[in-house]
């Protein structure tokens, strides 16, 4: 047993599906990357200069000579001696081939749509590139853009890379607390956000809290930019410094900026993520480690190409949507879906309809989305014609063998491969996946790492476990979309993630994990989210599937109480009663998959778990209702409610 939590035979039980899936032998055909392609050995062979494939997947001003420097460790440089301009690469270079192919299909929360082509993209990227100059931002300037999944954000980070001017995206659900936090954090004197956006049926009023964050903050914002996204719905006068984004760009309309060529190590962006404690860390994203990453994975692991119609369900205001919903399909010169509403408005078949209303060949979402849609039911999108997928992809969490199948079964038409992806803010873009015309896949377990990429699990030591133990998943060599640093400084950088072992610098992921024989990782969650119970540390994970897999069952959480025991909040399908019965088996299934150790002392069943944003399960939220402790601001989940009614059962029950 080693500090990541568990011991080998316990993680087993995360993965306990031990099904193997073949990728399709249609699908294998006319893979990107395909068996005889023997990229594995070529990135062993030849690293690090194999990840110029990376690189060539894009357009240069100057063709970088060097692939990788790597004399101050752990501030690796990619491609140093390149330069580029990342908005370039994801339009102007598509517009002689496909001009007027969709680049963004965009729906609006009310039913609206809107197209852009390349072409159109291409000019209003310009227009608002012009806009921005206009308002004194030039290269280097930090932009915040604190705005919904309206095309104006696409639009803007673009428009803020041709000029060479990082962007700072802050997820438009935030509060301006958190908003003038990542404005003083991140040194920005430029703000674009909107009057307002539709909540259901009312309309929110965006720019208010806007201006609070500007209040709150240090006094360095200079100009907004505001964005009419409700026309007359709301009233929201512009004061000093406010300018309406139509009226900006308007003159600038048809307009060409000449792109600024970057250094790839130059500042694409900064994106702020929550750390294990305290403030935000901003992460700094460099140019073309990052684009090269990104296309390459768009590529080879999510398998676009320009003639699909990809969607990226993630919102912009995290990762997933920089990496997979902006820069990976523009870079391709793909048409990209970009939804505004939510999964269940008007109805729980919205996804569904998506979908077959623009053949969308590629899906790319969560496990916590794909456990919704189990809850709502198979019916939604068996009424649609899902024909048209040809891969899907998940990211954020282990996703359980159970949600694999369910997927592939009823989104996939039963046959599409799935890809779970693992990745994070830090890593930029996917790092351990499937090659999905090449490998097996293993429902429950992430896969090996990409090729080019030396992820290990370690022990405490550092020394690599045992095939099916636990350990921390650690990176060892460079990999080209790694970020660059941390807007806290180097030092902070250094300390949070590396370590230098005698072989050489270590990157730790912060997640637990285990290998298997054939090198697939599965993956336990943050090594944070490790419980004790009763003297023995488990991984909320493995509890989790093993309760997962109760039939009803359709997500759990489990935290430790303040007795050495475990609690597990459970959510069930609309149809099925939680009643005695029904706790008694998933309490069971624990025992037997995990052992009598971890037995949940309580199973408390509530309508729903309490999310952040970016739909991970508030885990230290539910530890505090659990062991009747005070919690603090609840404001930042997407479904605050329903903390008191949990806390009520918990309470009533006791
Ligand atoms: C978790 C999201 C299991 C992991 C792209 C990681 C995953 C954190 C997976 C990063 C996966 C991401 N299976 N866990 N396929 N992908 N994670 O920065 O704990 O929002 O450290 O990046 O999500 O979250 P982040």
């Amino acid at each position: 047993m080693n500090d990541a939590g568990t011991d080998g035979r316990h993680a087993d039980a995360v993965a306990a599906d031990e099904t193997v899936v073949e990728p399709p032998d249609e699908f294998r055909e006319s893979a990107a990357v395909a068996d005889d392609d023997d990229v594995y050995d070529a990135f062993e062979r030849d690293w690090p200069d194999a990840w110029g494939r990376a690189a060539d997947l894009l357009d240069w001003e100057r063709d970088p000579d060097t692939v990788l420097d790597d004399s101050n460790p752990p501030f690796y440089q990619w491609f140093p001696d390149g330069r580029l301009n990342a908005a370039t690469n994801c339009v102007d270079r598509h517009l002689d081939e496909r001009r007027n192919q969709l680049a963004i299909r965009w729906f609006g929360k009310r039913g609206e749509r809107r197209s852009y082509t390349y072409a159109d993209l291409h000019r209003e990227v310009n227009a608002a590139a012009a806009g921005l100059r206009e308002l004194g931002v030039e290269e280097g300037d930090v932009v915040t853009l604190y705005l919904p999944m309206i095309p104006e954000l696409p639009v803007t980070m673009l428009a803020c890379a041709r000029i060479g001017a990082p962007h700072n995206v802050v997820f438009a659900g935030l509060s301006a607390d958190a908003l003038a936090t990542r404005i003083d954090a991140a040194d920005s004197a430029y703000l674009v956000t909107c009057d307002g956006y539709y909540r259901r049926e009312d309309a929110f009023n965006q720019k208010s809290r806007a201006d609070n964050a500007r209040l709150q903050a240090d006094g360095s914002l200079e100009a907004t930019v505001v964005v009419d996204r409700l026309g007359d719905a709301l009233d929201v006068p512009l004061g000093e410094d406010e300018h309406d984004y139509g009226t900006l760009l308007a003159p600038h309309d048809g307009e060409t900026v000449e792109p600024v060529a970057r250094d790839a190590t130059d500042l694409l962006f900064v994106m702020y993520t929550s750390g294990t404690t305290g403030r935000p860390k901003g992460v700094e994203h460099a140019t073309g480690g990052y684009l090269a990453h990104v296309a390459w994975t768009t590529r080879n692991v999510l398998d676009v190409r320009p003639t699909d119609t990809y969607w990226c369900a993630a919102d912009i205001g995290w990762i997933t949507g920089h990496s997979y919903g902006v820069y990976g399909p523009l870079a391709l010169g793909t048409t990209t879906v970009l939804y505004e509403g939510s999964p269940d408005y008007p109805d729980r078949d919205r996804v569904w309809d998506l979908i077959e209303r623009n053949a969308v060949s590629v899906f790319y979402t969560s496990p916590t989305a794909i456990r919704s849609f189990m809850k709502w039911g198979a019916e939604y999108p068996e009424a649609h014609d899902l024909s048209s997928i040809r891969l899907l992809g998940t990211v954020g969490e282990s996703i359980t063998p159970k949600a694999w199948h369910w997927y592939r079964e009823h989104v996939g038409g039963g046959d599409a491969p799935v890809v779970d992806t693992w990745w994070q803010t830090e890593t930029g873009a996917i790092a351990l996946a499937t090659l999905p015309g090449v490998s097996d896949m293993k429902p429950g377990k992430v896969g090996p790492p990409l090729p080019g990429i030396d992820a290990r699990v370690v022990d405490r030591d550092g020394d690599p476990v045992e095939a099916g133990e636990a350990g921390y998943l650690t990176i060892d060599r460079p990999w080209p979309g790694m970020c660059r640093g941390l807007r806290e400084g180097d030092e902070r950088y250094r300390r949070e993630y590396w370590a230098e072992t005698t072989e050489g610098w270590r990157y730790r992921t912060g997640d637990g994990a285990t290998v298997d024989e054939d090198g697939y990782v599965t993956i336990l969650g943050r090594v944070d989210d490790v419980i004790n119970v009763r003297a023995r540390r488990f991984n909320t994970a493995e509890l989790e599937s093993a309760i997962v897999a109760a039939d009803g069952v359709t997500e759990a959480a489990v935290v430790g109480d303040d007795s050495g025991g475990v609690i597990a909040y459970v959510t069930t399908r609309g149809d099925v009663d939680p009643d005695p019965i029904l706790r008694e088996s998933i309490e069971r299934r624990v025992a037997n998959a995990v052992g009598e150790v971890a037995r949940p002392d309580r199973v408390v069943f509530t309508p729903e778990l309490p999310k952040t944003r970016s739909g991970k399960i508030m885990r230290r939220l539910l530890e505090d209702i659990a062991r009747g402790e005070e919690f603090g601001d609840v404001s930042a989940l997407r479904n605050p409610e329903v903390v008191g009614e949990i806390e009520s059962t918990v309470r009533e029950e006791e």
